[in-house]
């Protein structure tokens, strides 16, 4: 059977990412190499839950695991304080030891959230990643990010917890909608330009084959996406200074959807748009050379960017950019590529530049 597997280096121990077609329903087997069977909490959605949940308390229950399902609600409202005590409460009501497992099952919003309650429960538990969405197994399900929002900030309330396992089936985005698929191959592509010649010319040949969930590409993709992830992780855990560059189109495209209440853009969609006009401000700084910067375009532009809302303003946009906290200075830090396969991270002072690029993308240009 055709398996990758990625091991992932962090401050306390390595972690085994496993990819390939129908693991979800080894879940059982593959807990069992890590821990005695006992008790576990599987949180879930209701959407992923009602697809996969079957296979994976199967699994667990053959191998002799009591699971206590805990069932949160579709989408980013869940990911708060709120929903962290409930599951608080269940994982009390469910009799949870240090040594229990939470078994993460589904996109970013379970991961975060369950990830949150693993890393805080009596100081942690053990947690385990079941990434369904796209974005989940190429970016949520490693790195150990894991948070609840607040409602003065997404993602503040939070820490580093990495995971003890990551087992990505990708036979389950069957069943994910294309909008949310595309939308994660943004992130796909983000590798490519940041980090990954190899994986940027790849995916100049092969990025048709991994729209249509090719398999094999599909696999290979969500393995080098990893493996770049990985790479970052590893020289800088907890974000000092390297690990930055993963923000690469998500500071116009975090002002984009902060700007339209997280309600108009899904992330990638965001993200697809902040990369676009972050490549733009790369030549114009003369970070990146005209032929590097078409090439990006290109590939990016074989994925429809999304209009934007009748309603958003260039001033609505400016207003959401987060300042250089760490300088304390006023100026925006945007990571750049200054190749194909490698960026840096770059103040940029320039306001009116900025305003103009969003301009272009407000006009449509
Ligand atoms: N921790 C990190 O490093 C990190 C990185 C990026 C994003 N995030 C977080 O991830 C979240 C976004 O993740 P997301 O895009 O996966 O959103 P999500 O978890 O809300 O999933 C998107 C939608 O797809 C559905 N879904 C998921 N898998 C499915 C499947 N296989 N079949 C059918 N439907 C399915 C979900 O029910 C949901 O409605 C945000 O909260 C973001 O902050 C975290
Ligand atoms: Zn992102």
């Amino acid at each position: 059977m055709n398996r990758q597997e990625i091991i992932v280096k962090t401050r306390g121990f390595d972690y085994r990412v496993l990819i390939g077609d129908n693991l979800l329903a080894e879940t059982g087997s593959f807990l069992q190499t890590l821990f005695p069977p006992g008790r576990t909490l599987l949180v879930s959605d209701e959407n992923v839950f009602s697809r996969c949940g079957e296979q994976v308390i199967c699994s667990l229950a053959a191998e002799g695991w009591q699971v206590k399902t805990a069932l949160v609600k579709p989408g980013e409202r869940s990911k708060t304080l709120s929903g962290a005590k409930r599951l608080y409460n269940t994982c009390f009501e469910s009799g949870l030891d240090r040594s229990s497992p939470v078994i993460a099952l589904g996109g970013g919003v379970v991961g975060d959230l369950a990830g949150f309650v693993a890393a805080t429960f009596m100081r942690r538990v053990p947690l385990v990643m079941l990434p369904t969405s796209l974005l989940a197994q190429v970016d949520s399900s490693v790195g150990g990010k894991v948070a609840v929002n607040h409602p003065l900030g997404k993602n503040m309330i939070g820490t580093i917890y990495p995971p003890r396992l990551v087992l990505i089936d990708p036979l389950v985005l069957k069943t994910l909608s294309p909008r949310q698929y595309r939308a994660g191959t943004a992130e796909v592509i983000k590798y490519g330009i940041i980090e990954d010649e190899d994986f940027f010319l790849w995916l100049e040949d092969n990025l048709d084959l991994l729209l249509a969930l090719e398999p094999g590409p599909l696999a290979d993709a969500i393995a080098a996406s990893i493996r770049s992830k990985a790479r970052v992780v590893e020289k800088d855990e907890y974000e000092q200074d390297y690990r930055r560059i993963l923000n690469f189109g998500h500071t116009i495209g975090h002002a984009l959807e902060a700007a339209t209440a997280f309600r108009y853009y899904l992330h990638g969609e965001a993200v697809l748009i902040g990369m676009h006009l972050a490549v733009k401000l790369a030549q114009k700084l003369s970070y990146l050379d005209f032929a590097s910067a078409e090439r990006i375009n290109r590939l990016l532009s074989r994925i429809k960017m999304k209009k934007p809302p009748g309603d958003l303003t260039v001033d609505k946009v400016i207003g959401k950019l987060e300042h250089d906290k760490k300088r304390q200075s006023d100026d925006l830090i945007f990571v750049l590529p200054n190749r194909i396969g490698s960026a840096v991270m770059a103040p940029v002072s320039d306001k009116q530049m900025i305003a103009g690029l969003v301009e272009s993308y407000l006009k449509g240009d």
